[in-house]
């Protein structure tokens, strides 16, 4: 990657924190912990250590499953802390633009106003079914567009971007923008990852998460997958230590082979479950509309949003509204057979009053 560019300019020398060495068989007496760990302290690396200041083996096996290498990845405080890394590393603060699809999830433009980016917004018709003019998506870009941010599957609308559009905008932006490739859903879309695109690409990121289809959204572990020279800029600028002991442990036996059968079978549950809930939406006259979806999730278009929220309160089930150009419109996650049962016989409810 042309990171000259792309990298803030000021960030390109960075050198990592210099923690204290750590040692195999050695007595640590250069990083100030306590020699005991505590009664019940049953962790493999026992927690009056500091973690490693990267997991190593973690990112092996998160590399392994992605299909790159390990100076490829990085490990997150899931994707959310890589969305922020990657505004801090290629945004100067009131010069540098951000690029995203409206609409598209919110924790982007979220980051960019943090970091002081300003945002230039491509906007999607729902008419066309929120679909990508990657054209006119180029077009928005200017000589400030440091990021462009892709989310495929897109949250809220469940679309997918074709890996040609991707390569289209990989190429025009290249030694430009960084395209950074939001997966957090792909486990749900039948479609291979756009990592298989980093060998010949540069400026390709993709984040990926094990929030969604690994169901572990509360151990917090992401992964940042960019070239190694890039991995290296954004590692010199996350926390030292940012994995904790319990987290790297719990996910590295997550990933076990023995134990992935389970979430396997998790995915293929939601997405059976989705096919079924999009088409019962058919039958419900206040459902003017139900997109597509590639993920766990979908949107529907219904004639009095206020109402069907409303009446999803008072049946204990929480749906996504978003507002703005979304005002007539929900996302609904899916959930278990039986959590989806529950919404179908509300949903049911709601038409036969309204009858
Ligand atoms: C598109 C997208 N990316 C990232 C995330 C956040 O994922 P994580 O839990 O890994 O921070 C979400 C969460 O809803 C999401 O919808």
């Amino acid at each position: 990657m042309s990171l000259v560019n792309i990298v803030r300019p000021e960030l390109r020398a960075l050198k990592p924190y210099a923690a204290a060495a750590q040692v195999e068989g050695m007595v640590r007496l250069n990083a100030n912990e306590m020699p005991w760990p505590r009664q019940g302290d049953n962790f493999r690396r026992t927690l009056n250590r500091y973690p490693e200041v990267r997991p190593t083996r973690l990112a092996g096996m998160l590399a392994d499953r992605y299909s790159c290498a390990a100076d490829e990845l990085l490990v997150t405080r899931g994707t959310s802390e890589g969305i922020d890394l990657l505004m801090r590393v290629c945004c100067r603060a009131g010069e540098d633009s951000v690029l995203v699809p409206e609409p598209t999830f919110s924790m982007y433009r979220h980051y960019a106003n943090i970091q002081g980016a300003r945002l230039i917004e491509y906007t999607t018709s729902r008419s066309n079914n929120f679909a990508i003019d990657v054209d006119a998506m180029i077009d928005k870009c200017d000589a400030t567009t440091r990021a462009i941010f892709v989310c495929s599957p897109n949250n809220p609308t469940g679309n997918l971007w074709s890996h040609g559009d991707l390569i289209r905008l990989l190429e025009a932006r290249a030694n430009q923008s960084a395209i950074i490739v939001d997966e957090a859903y792909i486990e749900f879309a039948n479609r291979p990852s756009a990592i298989e695109l980093l060998a010949g690409h540069d400026n390709l990121v993709v984040l990926r998460t094990l929030s969604k289809a690994l169901a572990c959204a509360g151990a917090r572990c992401g992964s940042l997958i960019a070239t190694a020279p890039f991995i290296e800029l954004v590692s010199a600028v996350q926390a030292p230590y940012a994995m904790a002991t319990p987290i790297v442990e719990i996910i590295e036996n997550t990933l076990q082979a023995e134990n992935l059968g389970e979430t396997e079978q998790f995915a293929r549950d939601i997405i059976h479950e989705r096919d079924r809930l999009i088409a019962a939406m058919a039958s419900f006259p206040f459902v003017q509309k139900t997109w597509s979806s590639a993920a766990n999730f979908f949107l529907v278009q219904v004639r009095d949003a206020a109402a069907l929220l409303a009446h999803c309160t008072r049946h204990q089930l929480l749906l996504r509204y978003f507002g703005g150009d979304l005002a007539d419109c929900v996302r609904i996650t899916v959930g278990s057979a039986e959590e989806n049962r529950r919404l179908l016989a509300a949903f049911t409810e709601l038409a036969d009053t309204q009858a």
